[in-house]
């Protein structure tokens, strides 16, 4: 089993001037009760690297069995340090994914597009989430079916009455509870600094940090309940089908009215040869949706930087998907799939003043 492990770059709490970051027991525990089962952890973050510890969650007071247990493990200290760019993760390679809270999510990871379509990537190919403490503030603006993800969802996550208590409320720039509430979530609590952990579908949330165990628990029993899927790779058939459903699409998107009428896309077109735009696309999609291909071009945005792609051409592109999806007869729910991993590539492509 592999596990994605995501932890906030962010780290000044506001306008206060003292430090944040992720809180460490909710590294610590949860990472042990993963690779204790023998699962294989990636830790990944905005910025890659060794992400900021808060300050606070290392205080005397607050040291734990597996934050001891963190100090005495070179390899786990190694991963930490060496987080890898949450940018160059995809949900086909994993079977599902943590967030351990502490504040600053609450500034990066709530806001991040990146960390936002990976979440709904994960949602929609049927895999696990996890989120402890503040973290659920990460699904924030999850959408699945153009609803919030924890809409009519049994959740939970830091208690204002928590918050209160460390004297943060003002300077948050949102409550979690409140927030959870607000998007229709279902919101339960158990009493102040308790370890309580919900599993709704196939979310998981956590209320604190004494919640790091059971969430990161109840992410294994998630997991292990569900049939083994195969992935989106082999359940589309492979690099052939890939192939041939990309060839579609490209034909399909040289011919669409509303790409030509941009005067750079049309320019790009005449240029480029196909059969290389072809064989790009469908190593990207290949590795992306976890075969044994890897993608050897530009990045998305290097590569369509100058075309002004704005969001009614992007939607035609996506109409165009959509239709040589069906012709196949791809099923639906891998059709979404792709379309989530696809969206992923958006932040990057469309310029931002029309995103
Ligand atoms: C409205 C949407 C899009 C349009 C109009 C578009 C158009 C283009 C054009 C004209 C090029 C050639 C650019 C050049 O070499 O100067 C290109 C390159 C490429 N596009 Fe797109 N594209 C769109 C979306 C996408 C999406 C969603 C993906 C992948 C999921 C994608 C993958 C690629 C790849 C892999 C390349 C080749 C990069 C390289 O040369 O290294 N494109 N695209």
């Amino acid at each position: 089993m592999k596990i994605l492990m995501v932890v906030t770059s962010h780290d000044t709490l506001g306008t206060t001037g003292q430090k944040t970051g992720f809180w460490l027991e909710e590294f610590a525990a949860p990472y042990y009760v993963f690779t204790d089962a023998g699962a294989e952890v990636t830790v990944a973050s905005p910025l890659g690297g060794h992400p900021p510890i808060d300050p606070k969650s290392d205080q005397p007071d607050h040291q734990t069995a597996a934050m001891a247990r963190f100090k005495r493990d070179a390899t786990a200290q190694h991963v930490l340090a060496h987080t890898r760019r949450l940018s160059e993760m995809t949900a086909a390679h994993f079977d599902a994914v943590f967030y351990p809270g502490g504040h600053g999510p609450l500034w990066d990871l709530a806001e991040d597009r990146t960390s936002i379509a990976l979440i709904e990537s994960f949602y929609a190919a049927g895999k696990p989430v996890g989120a402890v403490c503040h973290a659920p503030a990460v699904l924030r603006h999850v959408m699945i079916d153009g609803q919030p993800l924890v809409r009519g969802k049994r959740v939970t996550g830091f208690k204002n009455s928590e918050e209160a208590a460390v004297q943060l409320t003002t300077v948050v720039p949102f409550l979690v509870e409140d927030e959870l509430k607000r998007l229709g979530g279902r919101y339960e609590q158990a009493a102040d600094w308790a370890s309580f952990a919900i599993t709704d579908g196939r979310l998981v949330t956590g209320q604190n940090p004494a919640s790091s165990t059971a969430s990161a628990e109840a992410l294994l029993a998630l997991h292990a309940a569900q049939p083994a899927t195969k992935s989106l790779y082999e359940r589309l058939g492979g690099v052939y089908s890939i192939a041939t459903v990309v060839d579609d699409f490209v034909e399909r998107l040289l011919v669409n009215d509303t790409l030509n009428a941009n005067p750079a896309i049309s320019e790009a077109r005449g240029r480029v040869p196909k059969a290389g735009l072809k064989f790009h696309v469908t190593a990207l999609i290949c590795e992306g949706t976890g075969g044994p291909c890897k993608y050897s071009g530009r990045s998305m945005k290097a590569s369509h930087d100058r075309l002004n792609i704005n969001e009614a051409q992007w939607r035609a592109m996506v109409a165009d998907f959509r239709k040589t999806l069906d012709k196949f007869k791809v099923p639906t729910k891998e059709q979404e799939e792709l379309i989530a991993i696809v969206g992923g590539t958006k932040k990057d492509i469309v310029k931002p003043a029309s995103y």
